[in-house]
């Protein structure tokens, strides 16, 4: 596991937006295969997303042969509900880049048959030719996508039931009403997420420190489903200064001395 650190979200945004941006434009160069991405929602990608539609905007970057997958979307809520995660995917990235509609996947918390859902997802996923990079936030309590606590580390695509914990964390876009958060969510499993050749998570602010350290140093764990990425060869943490502030001292300056080792 990589960790990069960063003095603050901005500055982190800004590393994983170019990253990405370069994995793009390598897989680009070397074929015509489409770049197969996973997305996340909440306020921690957003500002990397500002910086992936400036780069399409300014013509450095285009989305016109990547496929995506979004990770979760929320049982019951009506997709055009401003919190549902196809609103925000739209409101914060889709409408602003070039990706073809069709590529667009986020599955669907309205379906009738929610299982049958839930399989052709990963039969897409499948025959997209499986992701080239997952991005990922965290929850407060180490929820990667939505797999809560105790969620196996090799699940796939299935319905779960959120914790309280999430759904008053969320409350903040539902009028702080935790009832208003929906109770069930579909979501792609850890497993599905660890299929990815590279996954990399942005976690910043300290409200994400217990996180990152229980996913950093504590042990491989469905306590803390985020180290699931402890077993993935290619796994990167992008963090700031607040949210790998509980990480043991010795850890931290072996991050940056990794980092300052690599860019020499
Ligand atoms: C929700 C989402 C996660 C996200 C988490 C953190 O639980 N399902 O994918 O990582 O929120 O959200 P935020 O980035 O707003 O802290």
């Amino acid at each position: 596991m990589k960790v990069i650190i960063r003095q603050n979200s901005a500055e982190g945004s800004l590393w994983a937006a170019h990253y990405i941006a370069a994995k793009i434009k390598e897989k680009a160069a070397r074929t015509s295969e489409p770049f197969v991405i996973g997305l996340c929602t909440g306020s921690t990608p957003i500002e990397t997303y500002a910086e992936l539609i400036r780069m399409v905007k300014a013509g450095e970057l285009s989305f016109k042969n990547v496929i995506s997958f979004n990770m979760d979307e929320y049982v019951g809520l009506p997709v055009e509900h401003p919190e549902s995660y196809h609103s925000f995917m739209h409101r914060y990235l889709f409408d602003h880049i070039d990706e073809k509609p069709e590529n667009i996947h986020i599955l669907d918390g309205n379906a009738k048959d929610i299982e049958a859902e839930c399989a052709a997802y990963e039969e897409a996923i499948v025959k997209a030719g499986g992701f080239d990079l997952f991005l990922g936030g965290v929850g407060e309590d180490g929820h990667i996508a939505f797999n809560e606590p105790f969620s196996s580390l090799s699940s796939r695509t299935r319905v779960v039931t959120l914790t309280q914990d999430t759904r008053e964390v969320n409350a903040r876009f539902f009028d702080n009403d935790p009832e208003a958060v929906p109770a069930q969510a579909l979501t792609v499993g850890v497993a599905t997420v660890l299929s990815s050749k590279e996954v990399v998570i942005l976690a910043f602010g300290s409200k994400k420190a217990r996180a990152l350290q229980a996913a950093i140093e504590g042990p491989m764990s469905h306590y803390c489903t985020l180290s699931g990425l402890q077993n993935h060869p290619a796994g990167t943490i992008v963090c700031d200064e607040n949210s790998i502030s509980e990480v043991k001292v010795s850890s931290y300056r072996y991050f940056k001395a990794v980092e300052a080792a690599e860019n020499r």
